[in-house]
């Protein structure tokens, strides 16, 4: 018997082992086995209506799983109940694809919404952590801005402070570039990067935008039709010669008109 090596490197997070889910007759997945790293930039890729988002929430609690566990830091999630789910809620946070703010709440009220909900902090240290929050995503000193005088990509990155504000260990992303301008794509791209470097979280980060996935990722997971058909670093994905994986690189897989596809092609 050879001794049982001392594990290295990052130890798997978040754990999805064998979950399955459907809504009625429609089956998003079958068996969806997924590693999440800690401290890692994972991005799932997919078409549109593959069940990327449904995967997200899965994790956050918002919807059920029919089938298999999820598990986080060592602890099976599925099934828990709110009181029970509300330590782990504290320790992630997710940038929704819509990711309104709120239209009659300034700036730092949008960024503050969580540490009221979720944290007892006294005024000055809320104040203080809205500081940051907006300084960590390029936009310091907005406080008092109110939504509708900021830019698109500017309501991107207040909604980004927002969810980074209660110093999360995991950071979801839905789409944070879907809508966004070239430029912004690149900023968020960017901000993605460095947040995960600086605050040492863990991030996840649902996208079929491709070039954003290769510019980012430490590794990019692929699903399609339930199951995870592929994972592994940019490179590797690259170089993969699995067809569907091919499909979707070269732009072949069908996605739904959203204004991403639509701003590309009128670029
Ligand atoms: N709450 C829901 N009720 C019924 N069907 C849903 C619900 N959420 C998602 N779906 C369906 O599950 C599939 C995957 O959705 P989703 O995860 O949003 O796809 P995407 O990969 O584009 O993010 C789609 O067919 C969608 O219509
Ligand atoms: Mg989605």
């Amino acid at each position: 018997m050879h001794p049982t090596p001392t594990k290295v490197g990052p130890m798997a997070l978040i754990e999805f082992r064998g979950v399955k889910k459907a809504f009625g007759p429609k089956v998003v997945y079958r068996d969806l086995n997924l590693d999440i790293n800690e401290r890692e930039v994972l991005t799932i890729i997919g078409g549109s209506g593959q069940g990327k988002s449904v995967m997200l929430k899965m994790l956050i609690g918002l919807l059920d799983i029919d089938g298999g566990n999820i598990s986080f830091d060592g602890q099976e999630i599925s099934g828990m109940t709110e009181a029970q789910y509300a330590p782990v809620r504290r320790r992630v946070a997710m940038l929704f694809q819509a990711g309104a703010l709120f239209d009659s709440l300034n700036t730092k009220e949008n960024v503050a919404y969580g540490l009221r909900e979720q944290l007892a902090m006294s005024e000055l240290e809320i104040s203080e952590r809205v500081r940051e929050s907006l300084t960590y995503v390029g936009l310091p000193g907005t406080e008092e801005t109110a939504p509708a005088d900021l830019s698109a990509g500017m309501k991107k990155r207040v909604s980004l402070a927002r969810a980074l504000a209660i110093r999360p260990e995991v950071l979801l992303y839905d789409e944070p570039t879907t809508g966004l301008d070239p430029i912004n794509v690149t900023r968020i791209a960017d901000l993605i990067r460095y947040l995960n470097e600086t605050l040492d979280v863990t991030s996840v980060v649902v996208t079929h935008d491709m070039d954003t996935a290769l510019a980012i990722s430490d590794r990019i997971a692929m699903i399609h039709e339930g199951f995870v058909i592929f994972s592994g670093t940019p490179d590797e994905l690259r170089t993969s010669d699995n067809p569907q994986v091919r499909d979707f690189i070269e732009g072949n897989a069908p996605v739904d008109e959203d204004t991403e596809t639509l701003l590309r092609s009128a670029g």
